[in-house]
């Protein structure tokens, strides 16, 4: 979703802009655009589209300017052209802003503002704001912000420069992240590290309703009520290289085969194979709330919501707790029945989806416990949970999630475990948990190995136009997110099902143009699946069958069969979904998309 970078220093500022909207690509936008303070008052430059077009529009300019802000936009109010491009000028193109998030009360705001004689360019909530900040403006820069922000309803993450202020910018946060980055006689502010990582690792989160002002090359911390707050710095212990492509053609593929080395680290530390336990320092505090907890509910979106539905198998099968996975965004606005014994989890990569972090903000408002798995160390989630699990997959850039779903999947097994064995598990099933959940690494290995023949499988449908993925039990939610990586990527429609349900609709839609992928390890429901294979192929149906090594029956009826190891049935989605990514990916590459930003998709959805 959209991004933002601010430098003020010593070196030119527009490299480092150009350089830190790159890196905040992976998330996904339409248009970018750049502001700089030169002595002739704001220099600014905007395009449509990708951001090699305004490096075109920028032409050879080398400005001198060693102050200035930065902006992806992903279109919300209006569309992605230039003039709705990010930086938003007032007036007098004296202030310039970019923001993420929605004003959400920019009409009043707007015809407010109209009634003063205020004329306006845009389209968009934000050029509201920049009008405003104008309009507040009485030789103060921060004293305008301020004022403004207590004027608009809804999210924000914002920096301001004005004319009349070298050297002075002001950054804000309401609902949307905004991190301040502190290097040798320079400062940064991003909506994102990657944007400034190549710089600093010194950084301040912004929490909400806080902003920033830097001012004489150094900064100060205030509530947007003026209260100062103190900031703890902290450090950002990953590495540039875990965000670049280390000789992958997409970050997509090389997340994909990082899945060998992330699952471990997700598990790394974390299990006791001698005694079948598994201990997780993110929840040392919450112990007795797990002790005693009655119901868990699993808050989160897109990809993560599959991980949540896959944990509710686990679960309420090994440890016999009631488990619901709800969508955040219904959630949070519905009236939902909670007690202090159930605990609200919010499931999320980023830790930033707005209605992740509502749906758990409102589940403890309720009197939930509100807990957290989560990637992005230092997140909101992470900061607002009350304890939780990271699951340590290192960023993640392709816009469709791989690794951080496998890696969510393995700590919601390791939950399992932990929850199991406290609600009678046996030690023999958890040691039986911990052995088998420490092969899968090797396991997925073997499936990486597969690639050639798969990329083979999507050589033969990349040109249809309509996919089926089905899957039963604990795979059921596998095929929900083959059918999710697909659409995402190739613009392909598919669809998932719970496999016994396509007899009650989806089978209307099958004919030999019609390829139907199913997820069938061998355990659980294996059998009844070859059923369902039997009543596609008698419709002439094209079958992809994801199966296991022995398993001769499927492998009998299926057009195509990618045979992966054997595994218990609780883990299998771990080995399921691979196959099912590359497919997708290679198809995506096949039919010439653009794999790691696909069209209107963005990374983390910081808005409604
Ligand atoms: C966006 C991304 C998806 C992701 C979802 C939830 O839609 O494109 O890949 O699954 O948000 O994101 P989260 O960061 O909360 O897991």
């Amino acid at each position: 979703m959209c991004g933002i970078i601010g430098y003020l220093g010593e070196r030119p500022a527009l490299p480092i802009l150009m350089e830190g909207l790159k890196r905040l690509e992976y998330r996904g936008y339409d248009s970018a655009g750049i502001a700089l303070q030169t002595l002739q008052g704001l220099e600014v430059v905007k395009e449509k589209g990708k951001i090699a077009f305004l490096e075109e529009a920028l032409g050879d300019n080398h400005s001198a300017a060693t102050f200035g802000i930065a902006h992806t936009r992903w279109a919300t109010h209006g569309p992605p052209n230039r003039e709705n491009a990010h930086p938003h000028l007032d007036g007098s193109g004296e202030v310039a802003l970019v923001h993420n998030g929605i004003i959400e009360n920019f009409n009043s705001l707007k015809r407010f503002l109209e009634d003063q004689g205020i004329e306006f360019v845009t389209e968009t909530d934000t050029e509201v704001l920049a009008h405003l900040i104008s309009f507040n403006y009485k030789g103060d820069l921060e004293e305008a912000v301020q004022r403004s922000l207590t004027q608009v309803e809804g999210t924000y993450g914002i920096a301001v420069i004005h004319a009349a202020h070298p050297g002075e910018m002001v950054g804000a946060r309401n609902g949307s992240p905004m991190v301040v980055g502190i290097g040798e006689k320079e400062l940064f502010l991003a909506s994102d590290v990657a944007a400034i990582l190549a710089h600093t690792r010194q950084v301040i989160y912004l929490d909400d309703r806080e902003m920033v002002t830097f001012k004489n090359g150094e900064f100060n911390t205030k509530t947007i009520q003026n209260e100062e707050v103190d900031k703890e710095i902290q450090r950002i212990t990953w590495n540039l290289d875990s965000i670049e492509k280390g000789g992958y053609p997409h970050f997509m593929l090389k997340e994909i085969f990082e899945q060998p080395t992330t699952i471990a680290n997700a598990f790394r530390g974390r299990l006791i194979e001698d005694e079948g336990l598994a201990k997780l320092g993110g929840l040392s505090e919450n112990m007795e709330d797990l002790q005693q907890v009655e119901r868990l509910v699993f808050l989160a979106c897109g990809t993560s919501w599959h991980a949540g539905l896959i944990g509710e198998y686990m679960i309420e099968e090994l440890a016999r707790i009631p488990v619901e996975v709800e969508y955040a965004s219904e959630f949070r606005y519905r009236n939902p029945v909670l007690s202090p014994r159930t605990v609200a989890w919010a499931i999320s990569q980023s830790g930033e989806t707005v209605d992740t972090l509502e749906a758990l903000r409102e589940g403890q408002r309720k009197g939930a416990r509100a807990l957290g798995i989560v990637n992005s160390v230092g997140s909101t989630i992470a900061r607002e949970s009350e304890g939780g699990v990271y699951i340590h997959a290192g960023p993640e850039i392709g816009v469709a999630s791989t690794k951080a779903f496998t890696s969510q999947v393995t700590v919601l097994a390791i939950l399992t475990l932990l929850l199991g064995r406290m609600r009678g598990m046996s030690s023999r099933l958890g040691k039986k948990m911990v052995q088998e959940l420490q092969a899968i690494p090797d396991k997925v290995q073997r499936i990486l190995e597969m690639d050639d023949q798969i990329r083979e499988i999507a050589e033969v449908y990349a040109g249809v136009d309509n996919f089926l993925y089905l899957g039963r039990g604990i795979n059921y939610p596998v095929a929900l997110e083959g059918a999710l990586k697909l659409k995402e990527i190739s613009y392909v429609h598919a669809e998932g099902y719970p496999a016994a349900e396509m007899k009650h609709g989806p089978i209307a839609l099958i004919d030999e143009n019609m390829p139907v992928v199913f997820v069938s390890p061998l355990g659980g429901t294996n059998r009844k699946i070859l059923g369902n294979m039997e009543e596609v192929k008698a419709r002439g149906g094209k079958i992809i069958a994801v199966v296991n090594e022995d398993d001769v029956n499927a492998s009998a009826l299926a057009d195509h069969t990618i045979r992966i190891p054997e595994t218990v049935d609780f883990l299998s989605p771990l080995l399921t979904v691979i196959p099912l990514q590359l497919l997708a990916y290679h198809i995506a590459v096949l039919r010439g998309c653009n794999v790691d930003q696909p069209r209107n998709l963005a990374k983390s959805v910081t808005v409604e």
